[in-house]
């Protein structure tokens, strides 16, 4: 990762903000998306290779390899990276570059939880075309952004975050952008996108 100290890039810059509580955020959000993850790991046939697409500290990635899945995680946090290798194989990497990271078609599943929040609007679609190029003819992908406040810096009890808040309809809009088949939306607190990509080359 830049150091963070020298950058005014809002995603360098809310990422590091995750490294000074980065045990306490796993204890925090350890029992969250339970039901979710198990949802999007009962989709797909055991085992599937699945993307964890800004796994923060690995609770989902050990969700889905105990589910049964070949899981691999890929975060910019070097400390949650450290703590996802305990879990998985994970790769310390920009998602804005996620599609140098992997060779096209590498994934049956992609799961995207909380982690384009703070990314502009055009740099989250620009993710989302280079995570639909990384998912295979009929793979899925499962992805959840903020739907409500407002976008801008937020100073949170552990740190100095940019989110980007999405108009649920403009969030399915960019993963249909992407050139996937957009199934499902749950529009709540976080816009919930479920996806696939069309079978065929
Ligand atoms: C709100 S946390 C969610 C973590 C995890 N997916 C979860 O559900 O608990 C956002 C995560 O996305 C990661 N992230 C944000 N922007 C990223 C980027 N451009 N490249 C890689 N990781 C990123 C952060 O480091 C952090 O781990």
């Amino acid at each position: 990762m830049s150091d963070p100290g020298a950058s005014d890039d809002p995603v360098v810059l809310s990422v590091a903000a995750y490294s000074d509580q980065a045990e306490q955020y796993e204890v925090t959000h350890a029992p969250k998306m339970a039901e979710t993850a198990a949802r999007f790991a009962a989709s797909l046939p055991v085992p599937s290779s699945i993307l964890d697409a800004g796994c923060g500290p690995g609770r989902d990635l050990a969700r889905f390899i105990a589910h049964g899945h070949a899981a691999h995680g890929v975060d910019l946090n070097p400390r949650f990276v450290a703590m996802a290798r305990r879990h998985g194989p994970t790769t310390l990497g920009d998602l804005r570059r996620v599609g140098e990271l992997f060779p096209p078609a590498s994934f049956d599943g992609v799961w995207a939880a909380s982690s384009l929040v703070h990314l502009s609007e055009s740099e989250a679609a620009a993710v989302l075309a280079q995570l639909a190029g990384l998912l295979r003819p009929g793979g899925r992908l499962y992805a959840c952004v903020k739907s409500a406040g407002d976008t801008g810096w937020l100073d949170e009890p552990d740190g100095r975050r940019w989110y980007t808040v999405w108009e649920p309809d403009r969030f399915a809009d960019a993963v249909a952008a992407a050139g996937l088949t957009v199934e499902r939306v749950d529009a709540g607190v976080f816009v919930e996108v479920w996806a696939s990509r069309p079978p065929g080359p």
